[in-house]
This record gives structure tokens, C-alpha cells and sequence, in this order.
């Protein structure tokens, strides 16, 4: 399926050679448009690609130009509390190392729980916690990847480094902290939430961890910015809504445009 759905997408956006992939998290699509010279291959087009099922996600992958990179943008991911299996969650991953992609920018939509995050902070992940209770690269041992990767810097310090070089040319305020994904689709408990600090979760949400631990073996070197959407459960407003999340996204879009921009523009320097 990795193969038919990799010659699907190169026939589509040929001559396109991408060398930068962009996921694009809950209310994040708005970047696809901003892509230079771009063609859309819809997911029906690509095999093993199912159709997404939420609310601000579309379904297509756009390859073109942005900031003079050529890039590849996910709009539309698959959740594991979708009902998908990681491996599909982790098929477009897979179809971009296949592409010759040698960086993936993954955003995403986090509740925040370490206190100087508000509504609206952008957070670049510095480490993750996996506590979806799945793991995409169990199963047989899949061509081109590694059977034990490394997992010690998953988010590339180097890039994480440049990325706080942006925000700061840029005046945008940046956290940085780990990112812990759960199955979801509830929302955690008050219960949950504490748990989650006391383990050294600074942001909580429902994805981008499958796709990185793929990414990685591969050998496809990763950064992740979360939009704090809002405050996690107990911290901040009574109840969590999706509604809030896709609100919160479309007010802080300008700041995550022009970091993940002058992300792109970094990557490949
Ligand atoms: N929890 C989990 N996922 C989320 C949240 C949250 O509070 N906000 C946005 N995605």
C-alpha cells in the first residue's frame, strides 16, 4: 500500500519534488493556501488514503512552493480515535519518506496544562509522551525502517534551535515543552490532567506522536509546534469544546504562518 500510494502521489505532483512535509493540524488548513504554484491531490486519489471525518480538517495533500521550499502539506490527518490503525495514521509519513522527504513540520491543536500557557500560546515541542496506548511501528518490520530507533531527540534540536531564532526575529512568543498525546477523542479528566503535569506534560492532545515515532524510523528529522487551544480540563474554563479549539487556532493562524514560514525557509539552510 506504502508504494501504490507513494506512485500515486510522485505521478500527481510531477515534477514536484518535495523535501518538506507539513502536517496540518485542527484549523491550520488556511496555510495550504499560501502554497506557490500548488497542485491538489485529493485522499480519494491515494490509495489506502481514507477520507477524514473532522470538522476542520479537509482531505488532500498540496505540493508547490512556500518561502522558495518545496514542500508538501498534509491537509487533513488520520486520528487513531478516528478509529484508524496506527497504520494508517502513519501512512502519509511513510508515502513522504518514499517521496525523498527528508524534514516533516507537524502542527497541532493541545490543550495547555504547564502554567504560563494560555489560550492562543504557541508551544514548539521539545519531547513527547505516549500515552495513546498504540504504537505504529509494532508489527512486522516494514522496508526502510529501522526495528529499534532511537527516540532520545526525536525533535530535532538543531531545528528547534533555529525555529526559537524565527519567533524571536519575528516577536512571536514561543513556549517550548513536551507535548503528550493521548487516544482521546474525550477530553481528560481533572484526574487525568494532574497526572499528566505530574509526569512532566507541559501540552496535551490527540496526535503528531504517531507520525514523529514513523518520521524517526526513518530517519526524517522532525520539529512540532502545538497551538495551546485552550487551558486542559480544570485549568481554565468549565467545560472543552471543539468549537473553542477551531476558534482559538484561527486567532493565533497569522503568528503560526509566519514561524512555520520561517520554519520552511530554515530547513533547508
Ligand atoms: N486535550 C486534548 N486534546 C486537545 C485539547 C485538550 O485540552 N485541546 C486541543 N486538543
Amino acid at each position: 500500500m506504502i508504494s501504490e500510494a507513494a506512485d500515486a502521489v510522485r505521478k500527481a505532483i510531477a515534477p514536484r519534488q518535495p523535501t518538506v512535509a507539513i502536517v496540518l493540524g485542527s484549523g491550520l488548513g488556511f496555510l495550504g493556501e499560501e502554497i506557490g504554484d500548488a497542485v491538489r491531490v485529493p485522499y480519494a486519489r491515494i490509495p489506502g488514503f481514507p477520507q477524514p471525518t473532522v470538522q476542520g480538517h479537509a482531505g488532500e495533500l498540496i505540493a508547490g512552493t512556500l518561502e522558495g521550499a518545496a514542500v508538501l502539506a498534509q491537509s487533513g490527518r488520520f486520528h487513531l480515535y478516528e478509529g484508524h490503525d496506527p497504520a494508517v495514521v502513519a501512512l502519509p509519513v511513510r508515502v513522504f519518506a518514499v517521496l525523498g522527504i527528508r524534514t516533516l513540520i507537524v502542527t497541532n491543536a493541545a490543550g495547555g496544562i504547564r502554567r504560563t500557557m494560555r489560550p492562543g500560546s504557541l508551544m514548539l515541542i521539545a519531547d513527547h509522551l505516549n500515552f495513546t496506548g498504540r504504537q505504529p511501528l509494532a508489527g512486522p518490520l516494514v522496508e526502510g525502517e529501522e526495528r529499534f530507533p532511537d527516540m532520545s531527540d526525536p525533535y530535532d534540536g538543531e531545528l528547534r534551535a533555529r525555529a526559537r531564532a524565527v519567533a524571536a526575529e519575528e516577536r512571536i512568543p514561543l513556549e517550548e515543552g513536551t507535548y503528550a498525546a493521548t487516544l482521546g477523542p474525550s477530553y481528560e479528566t481533572k484526574a487525568e490532567i494532574e497526572m499528566l503535569k505530574r509526569v512532566g506534560a507541559d501540552a496535551v492532545g490527540m496526535s503528531t506522536v504517531p507520525e514523529v515515532i514513523i518520521a524517526r524510523a526513518r530517519g526524517i528529522r522532525c520539529i512540532g509546534i502545538s497551538i495551546v487551544t485552550n487551558l486542559a480540563a480544570g485549568l481554565g474554563a468549565p467545560t472543552l469544546s471543539h468549537k473553542e479549539v477551531l476558534e482559538t487556532a484561527e486567532r493565533v493562524k497569522g503568528d503560526l504562518g509566519r514561524l512555520v514560514k520561517g520554519i520552511v525557509r530554515i530547513c533547508d539552510a
